[in-house]
């Protein structure tokens, strides 16, 4: 794990797409795992930059998301199907064939989680997973007290997270009380991940998985056991964080 303090959000998420294009340039059919909420944003608009104005190219990349609300349609406005097509998907030239997002409408969700699972295998597992981290400590919807070997299935939403999300909905008694989510154990599959956490509301929930004992209570803290993983912070996230820490990946070498 190595963890990089950067000065302030847009930094943080440029070190972040500096090391998507560098591992997308290197490996084109790339498999990408992709996160949403507000962390991501900016590293996905930095990532339309490349294209647009440096041809960073999408056309071979698959693309698995870790999370969707169950019961929303991917055309609703807070689905996570239109989050990434409206902030990502549609800026870039993505073959929409090669996109994957948990469906939340899914008739049979436990056969949909298995069917998740074994497709990234088929793919040939995630190569990168882009990682934003709940104030309480979870991963995609991986709440406190997920078992840390788990996989894709059905989660119950826990009262802080609705609440965290009911800023996006028109009114709080709208927000889902279930999701698919990708487990903590599909996660660490991943070959490399990049988790990202900007402002002093997750300062806690940073310093809890940098520093703090491996725990279901925080599933973040498990990335600690990833030996290829970027946590990568803007300097209010980092202030209860006692290690001194790199600002930059590229001196490193795994
Ligand atoms: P946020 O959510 O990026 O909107 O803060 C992150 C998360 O809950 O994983």
């Amino acid at each position: 794990m190595l963890v990089i303090v950067k000065d302030s959000y847009d930094l943080m998420s440029n070190e972040a797409a500096k090391i998507v294009a560098d591992r997308l340039r290197k490996k084109p059919n790339l498999v990408l795992g992709l996160a949403t909420g507000s962390t991501p944003l900016g590293l996905y608009k930095e990532l339309i930059r490349m294209h647009r104005e440096e041809g960073l190219d999408f056309t071979k990349v698959t693309t698995f998301n870790l999370d969707e609300y169950v019961g929303i349609p991917p055309e609703h406005d807070q689905s996570y199907h239109y989050f990434m097509w409206e902030n990502l998907f549609k800026h870039i030239n993505v073959d929409p064939r090669y996109v994957h997002i948990p469906m939340g409408m899914a008739k049979d969700v436990d056969l949909f989680c298995e069917w998740y699972e074994k497709r990234i295998v088929d793919c040939g597992g995630i190569d990168l997973q882009i990682l934003g981290i709940g104030a309480n400590g979870h991963i995609a919807f991986n709440e406190p007290g997920s078992s840390l070997g788990s996989r894709t299935r059905i989660k119950t939403l826990t009262g802080t997270t609705r609440m965290d999300n009911a800023r996006f909905f028109k009114n709080p008694n709208e927000v889902p009380k279930y999701a698919i989510t990708m487990g903590v154990g599909t996660i660490m599959d991943a070959k490399e991940i990049i988790m990202l956490a900007n402002k002093a509301s997750k300062a806690d929930a940073i310093k809890a998985s940098v520093e703090g004992p491996i725990t279901a209570m925080c599933p973040a803290s498990i990335i600690q056991l990833h030996q290829t993983a970027f946590v990568i912070v803007d300097k209010e996230a980092s202030t209860k964080l006692i290690g001194l820490y790199n600002d930059s990946w590229e001196s490193k070498v795994f």
